[in-house]
């Protein structure tokens, strides 16, 4: 069978706050039992704007794998590794850099864009620049299609098809592919032959995507096929050579609507953040203390909860009924600030719990994460190497 396989990386930047629950992770653990599912520590991407500053990405990164697996982020689920302890991504890199050209860096909206927003930072470097074919690399190493990504790196997934296909293009061709890959139909057999035929054109003619995926699946499930042979049906659906990169696919998380403490989007950069593993204390204080309504001064002046940052977290932690309550309560001054506070302080408790159970299991044993970041890391490579033969002998640099 086809099976999807889901690939997204996130780079080490410290403790991960709700914002990132509520706008990655969650996807993450729902993708985690419906696909493949890849995930890694991008370290290699922290150096392309950290450089001069590295003693903190180790302690990043291990912070950050123990709020993933807080998070419910499953090892016997998904294969979770560091990106700088698979050493394919970075040959894979290089070999893609020979034909990829310039003009399609310098243009990535990204490139510009970072290169104001931390102008602090002298971002002039080939590392910097060269960071979406990085990812790139990431991505097509592992052969994944599917990539859950925000909006700001959808250009960075379209690119990667852009590489993968200039790559089948120039490598992917062998003499006579054509009548090896019409020899290889034959081998389908009368009906099944006849079926990828229909779905080739159906796709080539429709681009529809159901078809490709049927005519895939019919090429897996054939027993009767050389290696060399299902590739070429593989390639031949989509009409050039030998597919040995495949196109990936962004898989859209929906931009997170997880407001801060001040009503803002949560984010490290405002300062208005409730860590993943915050302490109750802490965040009760934190929430105890958030702005209201400033029309509110005193007890008994109605409110209206449209100007009041908990009233975000209300529409994000509570039930209809609760809502209600709060909504009447504060236009009517019927309720004080605190009481419409409590709540939501209960729920962002609830939901934090679990994850702090989790993260004492993990943090009191600190080699339950090492084991399972070197199976992840094997399991990584295991993948990688695959492609990384069929790359080098494609480019012919296969030496006996
Ligand atoms: N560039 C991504 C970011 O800044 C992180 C990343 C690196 C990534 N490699 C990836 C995401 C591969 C998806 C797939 O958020
Ligand atoms: Fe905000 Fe609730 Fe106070 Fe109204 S009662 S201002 S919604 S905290």
């Amino acid at each position: 069978m086809f099976v999807d396989r889901v690939l997204s990386g996130m780079r080490p930047t410290g403790a991960l706050h709700l914002g990132h629950y509520h706008g990655v992770l969650k996807n993450w653990i729902r993708l985690q039992h419906e696909h493949q599912c890849f995930f890694f520590a991008a370290d290699w991407h922290a150096l392309t704007t950290h450089y001069d500053a590295t003693a903190q990405i180790e302690p990043s990164v291990r912070d950050m794998f123990v709020d993933w697996l807080a998070a419910g982020v499953d090892p016997s689920q998904a294969v979770l590794f560091i990106q700088s302890r698979v050493p394919e991504h970075a040959e894979l890199h290089l070999l893609l850099s020979m034909i990829t050209p310039l003009g399609w860096l310098e243009r990535m909206p990204t490139y510009k864009d970072q290169q104001e927003k931390l102008a602090e930072k002298d971002l002039s470097t080939y590392g910097f620049l060269g960071y979406p074919l990085l990812q790139g690399a990431d991505i097509l190493v592992y052969r994944a299609n599917l990539v859950p990504v925000g909006e700001d790196q959808v250009p960075h997934i379209e690119f990667t098809r852009e590489i993968a296909r200039r790559f089948n293009h120039l490598y992917g061709r062998e003499p006579g592919f054509e009548e090896k890959a019409e020899a290889a139909i034959r081998k389908l057999g009368g009906k099944r032959a006849k079926r990828y035929v229909e779905l080739r054109t159906r796709y080539q003619e429709q681009g529809d995507d159901d078809a490709l995926a049927e005519a895939r699946t019919l090429v897996e499930e054939a027993q009767n096929l050389s290696m060399g042979d299902r590739e070429r049906l593989f390639g031949f659906i989509e009409g050039g050579g030998k597919m040995i990169l495949s196109e990936p696919q962004s898989l859209l998380t929906e931009a997170s609507r997880m407001p801060g403490l001040d009503g803002q989007k949560m984010s490290k950069s405002y300062n208005n953040t409730i860590s993943l593993r915050e302490d109750a204390d802490s965040v009760t204080r934190k929430i105890r203390t958030m702005p209201t309504d400033p029309a509110r001064v005193r007890r008994t002046d109605p409110g209206d909860p449209a100007r009041c940052p908990v009233w975000k977290l209300h529409e994000v932690y509570s039930t209809d009924g609760v809502r209600q309550w709060a909504s009447e309560g504060c236009r009517s001054a019927g309720i004080g600030c605190l009481e419409c506070k409590q709540p939501v302080i209960d729920a962002v408790l609830a939901e934090q719990k679990p994850m702090q159970e989790r993260a004492a299991m993990y943090l009191d044993d600190p080699t339950l994460v090492r084991n399972i970041i070197a199976d992840g890391c094997e399991k990584a490579r295991d993948v990688a190497s695959e492609t990384m033969r069929d790359v080098r002998e494609a480019m012919g640099l296969r030496y006996a």
